[in-house]
């Protein structure tokens, strides 16, 4: 059974000693921020602050750590990438709820919308000001009408205007270059406060013709249930707590930033499009989310990995089935630094495999390319083939001039480049042998446990 809904996943966490309440008044401004950094170092658990000056509690860290992840997938380390390539595979369609929507037991619009009433941290002194990190958006192609869910961030501005970011290869980017060439307005939805495999099933990769309620549905097993927005046709998860309903503004542009990003630096301030904010739903005793990103690993990091992988896999092993796994590190921000595990079928195709990956909508810097018998979670393992399956000349190649990742603070402008390593033992020709004592697996030696 999927969980139902946030409170379904915070009960699970609670029970798990995932969660704990922080009682004590709590400042949104940097204190909140404080508390998440020093439970992340001592890999502690999430919290929920109720004191924090607003009429709504706040939960943040909730995908803090792996073991959190796999709570909220009901998974292990084992059975997590079969987890998810299965639900890609078998996606399920939305339904409509059936009554009421507990996301719509408040509607505020009008004059009464204020958004200073949320409880939004202010994460840094060196924050363009308050910011919504952990909200999804529901946006919709303007010609196709595909509806797209994503993580963006947005900085309050006031009480009822938003700023947004979002990097051109991302699909709420790419709707909103649409709506501004088409001169057709763009709604949105922010949604905060869900259960976890509609959050995750943000970052599955599935290319600009998916409906990711369709991915959801297949990461739940069930059906999302959906619920028209009051101020347009968007439709919305109807177990959120939060909904923040918006149009894009496009003329009017405002300095949004700096805020501290997944590659562990801060984005610089810049002009950019504002929401302005049409509606707030949320239910009676709504709960709001927070969320810390910075250098790795953050939550940021550990709600793209599992569905990044998952999927990148998925579509890399369409044309290269003997791609047995693969790793997006969490050092490379979870976007930069993907290592691949595969047996070549012919000369060069570790090399086409290298290019597809660098084509994939992570833009990384650096894909490199071994034999299945790397363990590539084990960054030991990875620089043992580049020391001695590699020959520099040969098998390292860069393609310049690449499209760089979102925010990466060293590129020229939208341009990078990329490094290919093909540290795969050369095809076709004999290779020496991996020096191995022999039998030492199985050999007895109970006072190696004793000395334990
Ligand atoms: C917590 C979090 C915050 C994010 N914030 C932003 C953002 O502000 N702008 C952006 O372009 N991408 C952001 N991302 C990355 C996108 O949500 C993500 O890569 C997603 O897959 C969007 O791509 P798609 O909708 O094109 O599939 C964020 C990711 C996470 C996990």
């Amino acid at each position: 059974m999927p969980y139902k809904d946030l409170r379904a996943f915070l009960s699970s966490l609670r029970q798990s000693g995932e969660l704990v309440d922080v009682t004590r008044p709590i400042a949104l401004q940097y204190d909140v921020a404080k508390a998440l950094a020093k439970s992340s170092a001592a890999d502690g658990p999430a919290l929920l602050f109720e004191q924090n000056g607003t009429e709504f509690s706040l939960v943040a860290g909730l995908y803090g750590n792996r073991r959190r992840a796999l709570i909220a997938f009901e998974a292990t380390d084992a059975t997590i990438h079969e987890r998810v390539t299965a639900a890609i595979d078998n996606p399920i369609g939305p339904v409509d709820i059936n009554g009421p929507a507990p996301c719509q037991e408040v509607i505020v619009t009008g004059d009464d919308i204020d958004l200073t009433r949320l409880p939004v941290p202010t994460y840094s002194p060196r924050d363009g000001g308050p910011y919504i990190t952990a909200g999804i958006v529901v946006s919709e192609d303007p010609d196709t009408g595909i509806p797209d869910i994503g993580n963006y961030r947005f900085q309050l501005h006031d009480s009822k205007v938003l700023g947004v970011f979002s990097a051109p290869n991302h699909r709420f980017g790419k709707n909103m270059a649409k709506a501004i060439e088409r001169k057709v307005p763009l709604h949105g939805a922010i949604v905060i406060g869900v259960d976890p495999m509609i959050a995750f099933s943000c970052q599955v990769q599935g290319g600009d013709a998916t409906n990711d309620w369709f991915v959801a549905g297949g990461l739940r097993g069930e059906p999302v249930e959906l619920v028209q927005a009051v101020t347009s046709t968007l439709k919305v998860p109807a177990h959120a707590e939060f909904i923040i309903e918006f149009m894009v503004d496009s003329d009017d542009q405002r300095v949004e930033g700096p805020l501290g990003e997944y590659t562990g630096y801060y984005t610089p301030a810049s002009l950019k499009p504002t929401a302005k904010v049409t509606a707030i739903t949320h239910r009676k005793d709504a709960i709001f989310q927070g969320l810390l990103t910075g250098k790795p690993i953050t939550e940021n990091h550990v709600l793209k990995q599992i569905p990044f992988e998952a999927s990148i896999l998925r579509q890399l092993q369409a044309q290269f089935p003997t791609i047995s796994d693969l790793s997006i590190t969490s050092s490379g921000g979870v976007q930069v630094y993907v290592v691949i595990a595969m047996t070549s079928r012919y000369e060069g195709e570790a090399r086409q495999a290298i290019l597809a990956a660098m084509a994939s909508n992570l833009h990384p810097k650096w894909v490199v390319v071994v034999d299945p018998d790397i363990d590539i979670r084990n960054s030991s393992e990875v620089e043992w083939a580049k020391s001695f399956r590699v020959k520099p000349r040969e098998d390292v190649f860069v393609v310049d001039r690449t499209a760089a990742a979102p925010l990466d603070p060293y590129t020229d402008g939208g341009y990078s480049s990329s490094v290919g390593i093909d540290a795969t033992k050369p095809f076709g020709v004999d290779f020496p042998e991996v020096s191995e004592v022999p039998g030492w697996r199985s050999f007895d030696l109970p006072e190696i446990i004793r000395s334990k």
